[in-house]
């Protein structure tokens, strides 16, 4: 008799029959010998099969199995130094599920085009295994730090008749006979339900129309939006190092095994801790200008200032007071400064650029009407906006966490469309 298990857990049965079901990754043959390598979503085994020990039946079944066949292999436990996972299985007896035809993702070098148009199956190397464990990960510890510091989670809606950023971004939609937005950000329903809970969070997919074609950009990608009643600037900013320090240090103490299968350099993660350096916009652009950038107070900063100004530190580094004219219309000025508003920009380090970006928001009824007229946004859409100005009102901080973002940086690779299971790009929208 055989207990049927994961291969995450075959550890537990040393030296006892197993029963696995899975997948063949890859085999290899010395004739008398097959080595099956057998992955099952939980971890990856090698299964020895010697034809003098299961019989001509059990090896042809073996040798039948091609690569990303299903299968159910049962075989004794055995402990093995040089095994990747500290197991092998010695083969009792295979049995095939279903037989694949010419499986297309190869064991030789794809280039990403054909990868991505095949994303549904590449998707079972151990590399993109890594990836999408580590998301999961992150997102636990997303809900660990949030519900655990009394933040309610809200689900905002996906389909707006309004935007909250650049309305060049975003999603246009028909909604019967209105016209209607993918949401861009949640972050003005997060407000009104910040007022009714005090503390609040969304997580879920922000969509943007941006014609960006760099590593950095998704069409849609996913946002962590934490709003909170009575919290200013300076809190907001204590929130976001403590919060991205315990992500990353979740990550470190649960996924070591992933960590290790990116070849991540984990000596820059355990770095990752509160409190994170700081730089006024001011300084950030006078930095810039000593190191030969071209640029005025007053422009927004692209991908290499960006990069430029987080390399300096081995951190994440926030950038706080923008000049007002460049940030969203709902930023709350700087009492002492009003051409500069309380927001700051979480910067990673390593060139991954802005994680999150965060303020204080204007709750000042006379100010947000201003600014609806400056921007020319109609106020007939954001009405119940303004309402939340004028019926006990308070100081509202809160910020947007770009969950591939972090994710790619944590992980360390090179481009965030691998740090979701099916990005939409600019120019893919399939599988
Ligand atoms: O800075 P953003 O645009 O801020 C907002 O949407 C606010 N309403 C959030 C808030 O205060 N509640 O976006 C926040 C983060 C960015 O820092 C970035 O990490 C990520 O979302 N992001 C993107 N990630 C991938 N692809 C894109 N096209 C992204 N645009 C923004
Ligand atoms: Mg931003």
């Amino acid at each position: 008799m055989s207990t049927k298990t994961t291969i995450a857990r075959v550890g537990d049965f040393a030296g006892q029959a197993v029963t696995l079901e899975g997948w063949l990754y890859n085999k290899r043959s010395s004739g008398k010998i097959q080595f099956l390598q057998v992955r099952d979503g939980t971890g990856f085994i090698q299964c020895v099969a010697v034809k003098s020990e299961v019989g001509e039946e059990v090896f042809a079944a073996c040798d039948a199995l091609s690569q990303e066949s299903s299968l159910r292999v049962t075989g004794l436990v055995r402990a093995d130094d040089r095994a990747p996972g500290g197991y092998e299985l010695t083969v009792q007896h295979v049995e095939a599920i279903q037989i694949s035809h010419e499986y297309p993702i190869t064991h030789k070098e794809h280039g990403v085009d054909f990868l991505m148009e095949h994303r549904h199956l590449w998707l079972r190397v151990p590399r993109q295994r890594a990836l999408l464990r580590i998301r999961a990960e992150v997102e636990r510890a997303v809900a660990d730090f949030l519900d655990g510091n009394g933040f309610t989670r809200v689900d905002p809606p996906a389909l707006t008749p309004s935007s909250c950023e650049d309305t060049t971004e975003l999603f246009q939609t028909q909604y019967f006979d209105q016209e209607a937005y993918l949401t861009q950000s949640g972050q003005m329903y997060m407000e009104a339900a910040a007022m009714a809970l005090g503390k609040v969070y969304s997580a879920g997919p922000a969509f943007r129309a941006e014609k960006s074609k760099t590593r950095r950009h998704l069409i849609e990608f996913w946002m962590i939006e934490p709003e909170m009643a009575f919290v200013e600037h300076e809190e907001n900013l204590k929130i976001q190092e403590q919060f991205v320090s315990h992500i990353v240090k979740h990550v470190l103490n649960h996924c070591e095994n992933e960590l290790h299968t990116l070849g991540r350099d984990i000596q820059a993660l355990s770095r990752v801790e509160a409190p994170f350096p700081r730089m006024s916009y001011d300084e950030a652009i006078d930095w810039l200008q000593k190191h030969d950038f071209d640029i005025q107070w007053g422009d927004d900063f692209g991908s290499p200032h960006e990069t430029a100004l987080a390399n300096q530190f081995d951190r994440p580094l926030f950038i706080e007071r923008y000049p007002t004219a460049i940030k969203a219309f709902y930023m709350q000025p700087d009492p002492n400064r009003p051409e500069v508003v309380l927001c700051a920009d979480m910067l990673a380090p390593e060139g991954y650029g802005e994680i999150i970006g965060g303020s204080q928001r204007i709750h000042d009824y006379a100010l947000l009407k201003q600014r609806f007229e400056e921007h020319k946004l109609p106020e007939d859409t954001y009405a119940w906006y303004l309402d939340l100005r004028k019926y006990g009102s308070v100081p509202h901080s809160g910020f947007g966490l770009g969950l591939e973002r972090t994710i790619a940086w944590i992980c360390g690779i090179e481009h965030i469309r691998e740090a979701i299971a099916f990005p939409r790009t600019l120019y893919r929208l399939y599988p």
